[in-house]
Order: structure tokens, then sequence, then C-alpha cells
């Protein structure tokens, strides 16, 4: 098995930990913002690393290489212990980590009361680290998504680090708009590129849409915590994303 570990966190389960306690449910508002010394070296650093790759062409570029499809072709099982293993190299303490956390969101959704297509998409909804398979860094695969092609909001976390990104030195990517229209709609949005928008082209076909909306922007703090961006948003996207329920 290829170990691959492009990046400063030791095991993909290192970000999940870490958004467990960021975002957790008794969390005050004004906690989130707060990133002292208690904020891991390694997170810094992945952050660094995101915030000064994920370029609006680098969304772009992605999305050309992935939509099409054409990277493998595996079912659901195959797919989790595809990932397992992965980060079973990279981390053998955390053995069944991948399916214990994909298992325990679709369990705490289905002890909610959630239907049967909300659990699984707890389930399935990580699936896309398989990215991680064909050799994408850590910074391309997991992290906060955020759109590209606008200007930054100032409610992403560590918004310092997008000093080092290119868009910064591009005025027409730095209006509140940005490329897009206001209200043009989320599907016009080239997020930064990720698990989340790489699973939602490949389940789309064959889950209800609020699902669709769950995979695709669940890393997307600044809009369905913070509740930014409503400007890129139509009335749909607002009603699609409130109250989104947050498999992290
Ligand atoms: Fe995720
Ligand atoms: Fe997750």
């Amino acid at each position: 098995m290829q170990v691959i570990n492009q990046g400063p966190l030791d095991s993909l389960e290192q970000w999940d930990d870490h958004v467990k306690g960021r975002y957790r449910v008794d969390r005050k508002k004004e906690e989130f913002r707060v990133y002292d010394d208690s904020t891991p070296p390694v997170v810094r650093e992945f952050y660094r690393q995101n915030h000064a790759n994920q370029t609006y062409d680098f969304a772009c570029a992605k999305l050309a290489e992935y939509v099409p499809l054409r990277h493998g072709k595996m079912g659901i099982w195959e797919a989790m212990d595809r990932l397992n293993e992965i980060v079973d190299d990279s981390d053998p303490d955390t053995d069944l980590s991948q399916i214990e956390h994909n298992l325990q969101t679709a369990e705490a959704i289905r002890a909610a009361g959630h239907p049967r297509w909300f659990q699984l998409t707890g389930f399935i909804h990580d699936l896309g680290k398989v990215l991680t398979m064909w050799g994408e860094p850590q910074w391309a695969v997991v992290g906060d998504t955020f759109p590209t092609g606008c200007a930054w909001s100032a409610r992403i976390v560590f918004p310092e680090f997008f000093a080092a990104n290119p868009d910064g030195e591009k005025p027409h990517l730095q209006t509140l708009l940005g490329v897009y229209q206001e209200g043009a709609g989320l599907d016009q949005v080239k997020m930064s590129w990720g698990h989340d928008e790489y699973l939602y082209h490949v389940t789309k076909a064959y889950l209800p849409e609020p699902a669709q909306y769950m995979i695709r922007y669940h890393s997307w703090y600044s809009a369905h915590r913070e509740r930014d961006y409503g400007y890129l948003m139509t009335p749909h996207d607002e009603a699609m994303m409130s109250p989104m329920p947050n498999p992290s």
C-alpha cells in the first residue's frame, strides 16, 4: 500500500478531531474566531498551505480534471476500505477510524430520528477523501471550503493566510462578487477544491437535493455556520443551506 501523506497533518483523522473540537455544539460563537497557541502548529500550517494554494484557477482546473469521473470505479464499501488503508499507513493507531467516523455520523443522524436518505448521506459524506489515493495533497482534500473567484470572507478561519494567495493580486477576483453575479446561485460558484465538491459530483445523480447540498457544502463553515456569502445564493440556495445539518 502506498503511503500518502503530503501535508503537515499526521493523518486525515487529525483534521476530523480538530473540527470536532472547534465546531462542537456547545461552543460559543465568540470562541469560533479564537486562534491562539492552543491551535496545533500542524493545523496552522495546514491552513497556511490551504489558503495560499486554493486559487480560482486551481479550483477550475480540479473540476475539469475530476468531474468527468474517470479516476476509478468502486462501490461504497470498497471506497471506505481504500480510505481506511490509506489512513492506516499514515497512522497505525487509527485502524477503523474513517469507517467509525462515518458510522458514528450515520448513527447520530438515525438516533435523531432523521430519514434513511439522511442516514446514508451521513455515512458517505466523507468518502470524497479518496482523492488522497490519486496523490492530492491534504490542502486539496480536507479543510474548510470557501468560494474562489471573489473576495474572501473575513469569517473564514485564519484569513491572514490569504495574503500568500496569488488571487490577492488580481483585482477582479477581489471584489465582493468577483466573477459572479449577485444571487447567481451556488451552482455557479467554484468552491475551493476538496472532498466535498468531488463527492457531490460522484453522488448527485443518486441522492435527493438536500443530501446533495449537505455533501457539497458540509465544510463551508463561513456560510452554514457564520451565515456569510448570502449574496451569492438564490432564495432556493438559502432555503437549502438553512438550517444545514452538519455532519462535519
Ligand atoms: Fe468532511
Ligand atoms: Fe466528516
